[in-house]
């Protein structure tokens, strides 16, 4: 990743989660951050929550890119307006609530102040970028920037355009992404849900229907996940999996296509989650984990999900090392 002091500003609209994250990944890669959010006391704590979150990268030995921690800090300014803060951004990453109503208010207001070549992002979960920028002066310059939580640990970012969005806007969102450290991927048509929640809501829904027919308990079915598909799944996708478990496509679809296609026809209807099967799975997580220890596991995931984006940062390191000889 480039890290030297950049003139060029980044807008960051709302400082949740999502928000201070980006301002975090944007400041490493050295680019001046401008943050706005309505609530003033939002603003205050996402700074709060950056310089500690920089010192403990710091300390971990994660930082991203080369400058130091109190470097990346200075990078980030609030605005005390949306125009402030966008006016002179050539890249705006919009992420308050997920709202269709509020992202189309928050976008026709950002349409008034962006400049015609700036690019209009939005963190949206399952807001297609059609719908959130149809009524825009700027909607050739829209496009969806949807991250992955904890963005610093999980660098996957989805990338979906409008009908009406320019090629180029892609194109360039595509090559910053990759700036600044993330892996984006193209959504090449407007889907419900994009890729990643699609994928997240099968495995939930298949988990739902197993565990309502009492075929494994909530307990198994996560441990068939961590320590079963998600060990390789953590640096290797499903398709290189099966394409290496035998020689090729064609071998795997010739031995295995027929069981395939006959278990997957045998999965249920989707459900609605509410009803027994909901307390049953909230019974159960509650044994696993009691819901007032819910912080310190929260804690614990996250010590876990540092120490993994370390073993993959070497990882890559080695391949790259590999590569080179
Ligand atoms: N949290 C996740 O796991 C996650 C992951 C990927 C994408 N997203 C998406 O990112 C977006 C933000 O999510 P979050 O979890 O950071 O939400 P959040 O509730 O933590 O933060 C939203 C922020 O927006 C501010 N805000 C509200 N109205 C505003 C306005 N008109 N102008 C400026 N700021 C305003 C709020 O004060 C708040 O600080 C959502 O669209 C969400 O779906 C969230």
């Amino acid at each position: 990743m480039e890290a030297k002091l950049k003139t060029e500003i980044v807008g960051v609209v709302g400082s949740g989660l999502i928000g201070r994250s980006w301002a975090m990944l944007f400041a490493a890669a050295g680019y001046q951050v401008r943050i706005y959010d309505t609530d003033p006391s939002r603003m205050c704590h996402a700074l709060e929550e950056i310089k500690l979150q920089l010192r403990d990268l710091d300390k971990r030995g994660l930082l991203r890119g080369e400058l130091t921690a109190d470097e990346q800090f200075s990078r980030i300014s609030t605005a005390a307006t949306l125009e402030e803060c966008v006016k002179d951004s050539f890249y705006i990453q919009e992420n308050v609530p997920e709202d269709a109503e509020l992202k189309k208010k928050v976008h026709a207001e950002l349409d008034k102040y962006i400049r015609s070549n700036s690019i209009l992002a939005s963190s949206t979960s399952a807001i297609l970028p059609s719908i959130i920028s149809e009524g825009l002066a700027h909607r050739n310059r829209f496009i969806v920037v949807h991250p992955t939580n904890p963005p610093f640990y999980a660098p996957m970012v989805e990338l979906c355009s409008a009908p009406w969005t320019d090629p180029e806007v892609m194109e360039i969102t595509r090559a910053l992404m990759k700036e600044i450290g993330q892996q984006p991927v193209t959504i090449n048509k407007e889907t419900d849900g994009f890729v990643l929640n699609r994928l997240q809501y099968a495995i939930l829904g298949e988990g739902w229907r197993l565990i309502r027919d009492n075929v494994i308990s909530v307990e198994d079915f996560d441990i068939v996940m961590k320590h079963g598909l998600g060990r390789r799944y953590a640096f290797m996708g499903p398709f290189e999996t099966a394409y290496l478990n035998s020689e090729g496509w064609k071998v795997y679809s010739e031995r295995y296509a027929d069981m395939i296609y006959r278990i997957q026809r045998s999965f249920g209807e989707p459900e609605k989650m509410v009803g027994p099967t909901l307390d049953k799975i909230q019974g159960e997580c509650e044994k696993m984990v009691p819901m007032e220890k819910l912080q310190d596991r929260r804690q614990w995931r996250d010590r876990r999900l540092t120490a993994l984006a370390k073993l993959i940062n070497d990882m890559e390191e080695e391949d790259k090392q590999v590569e080179g000889q």
